[in-house]
């Protein structure tokens, strides 16, 4: 459907509230246990009725799903899983007749191993012009059988592979920072550049109303593909002196989205960018969220910050004030495809290092403990100001499924990692809607391309739809809230408070989390909004509850 993006709100996108939808997990409209475009279309008065402005949407392109579609064979069309274009249109267009933006995902860093340009790089021998739109490089050693660095994949193992040439010889080394499957493309290349402008269009054309844009801090390597002695390690803490690794966050990235960012200002309505960078320190960040750059960028480091008041204090602290260096929102996230759901992060003991997946064997998290910390946590995050991302599931307390057979994992983390890492799967089981139906709902079938856990019954949608205190209410109503009380256009003024206790002012609505252990009471004339659990017999505050409070 040709057309422009939904009309509305200037800069909407500042204080938009997102919802992630992962389509294999999310709808599955055949059957076939694989979600799909018309399932999401069939449920987006769900999303209505939660409250949020817009989606993001996984990719759902022809793909040999060799890393879950994040492995894109052609970016201009859907796959045959997922539906069909047709179906993309229609999933736009209900999605603006309920006043949904739609944002969907642009896998720039690497293309699939199935991308007819990889094809002829193959084809086209060592010394052919096809190769030099990937990153091929000779062997070290006299044979060249040695990679030609030390990179080593995100998923685990060499970051390099060795192709059999067209006359059946070993040769070159292609670059895959993640699967063998998803060949890093080279953004020196001109043809790469004019490409990517071309399925911007194509999509902006088709009247999405912008992009998440995977492995954003990835696009240009170190020109000398220097050796790096180290793991690849996500968000270490990383001081702003430290020598950046040489294939993440390279100064030349910028320019980049300088380009796209002047491609979206020509489309009417306000179409956005939002950063996929595992960048720290914040100004570094901050850095792709210019005004000449992207719009947004996933705030990680609040991700995974613990769940102690001195440590969110400090991220929230530094976030804003890097963001506001800029001049942009702060976007802040908990959950996503790629970490354990915070319901279930949260009931591990703090300070425990972030799992890459969770397993039958492992210690689990308590259950119990992660629901009430991951509501606190999301009513906390739903009062600051700037825009905020919501990952499907989570709006209904879903914790990671923790004991998924091993057997049934998909993610290439497991296998290339040698079983040391369980992976991302456990975040990605299809999402519970009806408590008593096939699949949890989820499809009109048993079928679901993940093993859902025998407890899900009790999270589904209709058993806490009209609950009142339930999970799924507890959202829709801080989602009304935030809009009605403008939360999130607002300013943070933090209020004197011991410790274990987070308090401060936006507006007209004071916030309290209690991170300790004791009860605490409501400062004197406040007028109780809402809160993540109920306060206890003597009015007051428990441990691991966020009040919202009208004050003055
Ligand atoms: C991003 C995606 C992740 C994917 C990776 C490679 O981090 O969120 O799911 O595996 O990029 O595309």
């Amino acid at each position: 459907m040709p057309g422009g993006s939904a009309a509305g709100s200037a800069q909407w996108w500042r204080d938009a509230v997102i919802y992630q939808i992962y389509p294999r997990s999310f709808a599955d409209s055949d059957g076939d246990g694989v979600g799909d475009l018309p399932g999401i279309t069939a449920r987006l008065d769900h999303l209505a009725e939660l409250g949020v402005d817009a989606v993001w949407l996984s990719p759902f392109y022809p793909s040999p799903q060799a890393d879950a579609g994040y492995d894109v064979a052609d970016y201009r069309d859907v796959d045959p899983l997922f539906g069909t274009l047709a179906d993309a249109d229609a999933l736009l267009g209900a999605a603006r007749a309920r006043d949904l933006r739609v944002i969907v995902d642009l896998v720039p860093n690497h293309t699939s191993a199935a991308h007819p340009w990889f094809g002829a790089a193959l084809a086209a021998g060592p010394d052919g012009e096809a190769r030099r739109r990937y990153i091929f490089r000779d062997g070290r050693g006299s044979d060249g059988s040695e990679p030609p660095n030390d990179w080593q994949s995100v998923f685990g193992g060499p970051a390099w592979t060795r192709v059999s040439e067209p006359d059946g010889r070993p040769g070159q080394w292609y670059l895959h920072l993640f699967d063998a499957g998803q060949p890093d493309l080279n953004w020196d290349h001109p043809e790469v550049r004019v490409e990517f402008l071309d399925v911007l269009r194509f999509w902006l054309d088709r009247g999405v109303d912008g992009f998440r844009v995977d492995v954003a801090h990835g696009l240009v390597k170190q020109a000398d593909l220097a050796d790096w002695h180290e793991p690849q390690e996500i968000l270490s803490g990383q001081d702003i002196d430290r020598p950046r690794p040489p294939m993440w966050d390279q100064d030349g990235v910028h320019e980049i989205y300088r380009d796209w960012r002047r491609l979206l200002d020509s489309y009417p309505g306000e179409r956005v960018l939002v950063a996929e960078a595992w960048v720290e320190p914040a100004e570094r960040l901050a850095a792709y969220i210019r005004p000449d750059e992207m719009h947004q960028a996933f705030n990680f480091e609040y991700l995974l910050a613990a769940w102690t008041a001195p440590a969110q204090y400090a991220v929230i602290t530094r976030s804003l004030e890097a963001t506001e260096a800029v001049d942009a929102p702060t976007t802040w996230v908990l959950s996503n495809h790629d970490v354990v759901r915070h319901a279930s992060r949260l009931g591990l003991p703090v300070g425990t290092p972030r799992p890459n997946g969770i397993g039958v064997g492992d210690p689990q998290p308590d259950a119990a403990l992660g629901l009430r910390r991951a509501r606190a946590a999301t009513l906390l995050m739903l009062s600051l100001p700037g825009s905020a991302y919501l990952y499907q599931g989570e709006e209904l307390g879903l914790p990671e499924h923790t004991t998924l057979p091993d057997e049934s994992r998909q993610d290439p983390t497991w296998h290339r990692s040698g079983h040391a890492e369980r992976g991302r799967d456990g975040c990605r089981v299809p999402i519970p809607w009806e408590a008593d139906a096939p699949s949890y709902g989820f499809g009109p079938t048993d079928a679901s391309w993940l093993p859902q856990p025998t407890a899900w019954a009790e999270y589904a949608l209709d058993r806490q739809r009209g609950v009142a205190g339930s999970t799924y209410e507890m959202y829709r109503t801080a989602l009304r809230l935030r809009r009605e009380l403008g939360l999130g256009a607002g300013t943070v003024y933090w209020l004197e408070s011991p410790d274990d206790l987070l308090r401060f002012r936006n507006g007209t609505v004071e916030v309290l989390t209690n991170f300790g252990t004791a009860p605490v009471p409501l400062p004197d004339g406040a007028e109780l909004l809402h809160a993540s659990a109920p306060l206890d017999g003597d009015g007051r505050v428990p441990a691991d509850v966020t009040v919202w409070l009208r004050v003055g």
